[in-house]
């Protein structure tokens, strides 16, 4: 039998509420506060999983919040699905110019297709909107076929190059590992044999944040 993700196991959820990456909302709260979130905001999260950033920007910044999920086993446990499509977030089926920010939090190493995906997100953000993204990496290449974050992550450097090709500047990189041992040592001790252990070692975490420039230089 093929077993479940990580995201999608129970001990997860025990773990991580509904919440399903590193650090919770404290790395989710950082950004907005960096990128000085306002009231009316349109944001989008990509691979929103169970909708709980979507719900935590609406309810502590009065953010206007739309979401992109592809799996339909998390979309019909989340209980408010409003403002969420289901696509893929390398292909979003958004207009262009249209959002303040789009956050894309522990998923960018799933994306088949990672310059496809910032590509659109230079797309649809507006000029000066915020690409907030937060995600493992790992010291050596991934495995585009592995079927976990942890597998799939790459180097750091590759995902500052590709924000950078796409036309996006970037303006914060953090490091949020402590995060992520966090996480794999409860993981462990929740008895999760899957995703604790291979959430060590060769992985970090980070925050990084970049920014469409205001006005784009035609030619
Ligand atoms: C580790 S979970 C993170 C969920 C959410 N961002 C959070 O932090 O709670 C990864 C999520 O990405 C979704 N996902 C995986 N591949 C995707 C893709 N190509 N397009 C959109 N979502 C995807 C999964 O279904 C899952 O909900």
């Amino acid at each position: 039998m093929v077993e479940a993700p990580l995201w999608e196991r129970p001990t997860m959820r025990a773990v991580a509420g509904n919440t399903l990456r590193p650090g919770g909302f404290s790395i989710t709260d950082r950004a907005a506060e960096f990128i000085g979130m306002l009231p009316g905001w349109r944001v989008l999260d990509v691979g929103c999983g169970l909708g709980a950033t979507m719900h935590r920007l609406r309810a502590r910044f009065g953010a206007r919040t739309y979401g992109v999920e592809l799996s339909a086993s998390q979309l019909a446990q989340t209980g408010d699905t409003a403002g969420m499509v289901m696509a893929a977030g390398d292909r979003l089926p958004f207009r262009a110019d249209l959002f303040h920010a789009l956050f894309c939090e522990c998923v960018f190493s799933l994306l088949d297709d990672r310059r496809s995906a910032l590509r659109h997100t230079h797309r649809v953000l507006r000029p000066g909107g915020f690409l907030v993204l937060s995600d493992l990496c790992a010291e050596d290449a991934g495995t585009p076929e592995a079927d976990s974050c942890a597998g799939r992550a790459g180097p750091l450097s590759d995902t500052r190059r590709l924000v950078a090709q796409c036309g996006l500047d970037i303006l914060l990189v953090e490091d949020h590992s402590p995060r992520l041992r966090e996480l794999a040592a409860q993981l462990a001790f929740a008895g999760e044999s899957g995703g604790g252990g291979s959430c060590g070692g060769r992985l970090g975490y980070f925050l990084m944040i970049a920014r469409k420039p205001e006005v784009t230089n035609a030619g």
